[in-house]
């Protein structure tokens, strides 16, 4: 007998939620969220879990602590109520950024978070677009890792952009910007980039030709928004005759859209893994929706069926 598929939602993304279960036809489980007084998170299932294919939706964006602690308490609810089964569907995994030592008395931040999310009772993850593909391996546990890039090379596509280049704004970029530029046929430029500081990039220089080229620059997340910026000037500045920035996760810190709307930047594609304040959606910044996908991919999940496929 198959197990009965049920989807909840954290406060992260409730929107991203609601679209995934429109698509599924399936009602979102009925959980109270909320806080107590002082600030702790308090959760409650009511719809019953016992024996069911459990899918827990949350994005451990901003308010970053709150939203994983969240999770990690809905994933402890599911487990203790005796789901047969409990997928993490996290679409944008917060705390990646620290996911390798690169001084004395550094946290591995992204290892920690997988080890509490396993602890709390997930037995599989769904993301998308981790910071650093390694994190896939901090997990015990299966991870079906699902890439934003055909979604946004088909937007990309639709715009009949000619004399494109994709560019890599740093070298963790390569991949996958590389990848976009198979599937739409256009050349790639890496860009050397140095952060002397968290939060502050400087680009100190380019491998690749973009004079005469729309720039495509393509990254897993725009947060301060100063890799995008530093980066589009310097493609400016050598020549790239427009600039269009594509990411799958609108970290968007410390109203990184002020800076986004005065940039040279054209257009800025992201995806909806992180829900955006309506102050954030200028003219130039454009959503495609990754409900579908994750939708598709909790239905294969759950039907035992390839996901890969999805990506392909
Ligand atoms: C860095 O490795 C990431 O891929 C992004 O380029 C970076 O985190 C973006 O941050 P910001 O927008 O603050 O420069």
């Amino acid at each position: 007998m198959q197990q009965e598929l049920l989807i909840f939602s954290g406060r992260g993304n409730s929107k991203l939620s609601q679209d995934i279960s429109d698509r599924l036809n399936i009602p979102l489980g009925d959980a109270i969220v909320n806080e107590y007084k002082d600030g702790e998170t308090s959760v409650q299932l009511r719809s019953d879990v016992r024996g069911a294919d459990v899918y827990i939706i949350q994005p451990t964006c901003a308010p970053v602590n709150q939203n994983l602690v969240e999770l990690l308490i809905m994933l402890d609810a599911a487990k203790r109520a005796s789901a047969k089964q409990i997928t993490a569907v996290i679409p944008y995994y917060g705390y990646a950024r620290q996911e390798r030592k690169t001084a004395p008395r550094e946290p591995i931040s992204a290892k920690l978070v997988a080890n509490l999310v396993t602890v709390a009772g997930a037995n599989r993850i769904l993301t998308i677009d981790l910071h650093a593909p390694a994190i896939e391996g901090f997990f015990d546990i299966p991870v079906d890792h699902l890439r934003a890039e055909p979604l946004l090379a088909d937007r990309i596509r639709s715009l009949n952009l000619s004399n494109m280049v994709i560019v890599a704004p740093d070298e963790g970029a390569v991949d996958r910007a590389a990848k976009m530029g198979e599937r739409l046929n256009a050349p790639l430029a890496i860009l050397l980039k140095h952060r002397p500081r968290p939060d502050v990039a400087e680009v100190r220089g380019m491998v690749g030709e973009v004079r005469g080229c729309v720039a495509i620059l393509l990254d897993d997340l725009i947060s301060t928004g100063g890799t995008t910026i530093q980066a589009a000037e310097f493609l400016l500045r050598n020549g790239a005759k427009d600039v269009i920035a594509a990411a799958t996760h609108p970290v968007f810190a410390n109203i990184a859209w002020t800076r986004l709307a005065q940039s040279p930047i054209s257009h800025v594609l992201v995806t909806d893994t992180i829900p955006l304040p309506k102050e954030a959606l200028i003219d130039k910044v454009e959503v495609c929706s990754v409900a579908p996908l994750l939708a598709e991919a909790i239905l294969r999940i759950h039907q035992h069926r390839s996901v890969s496929a999805l990506f392909r």
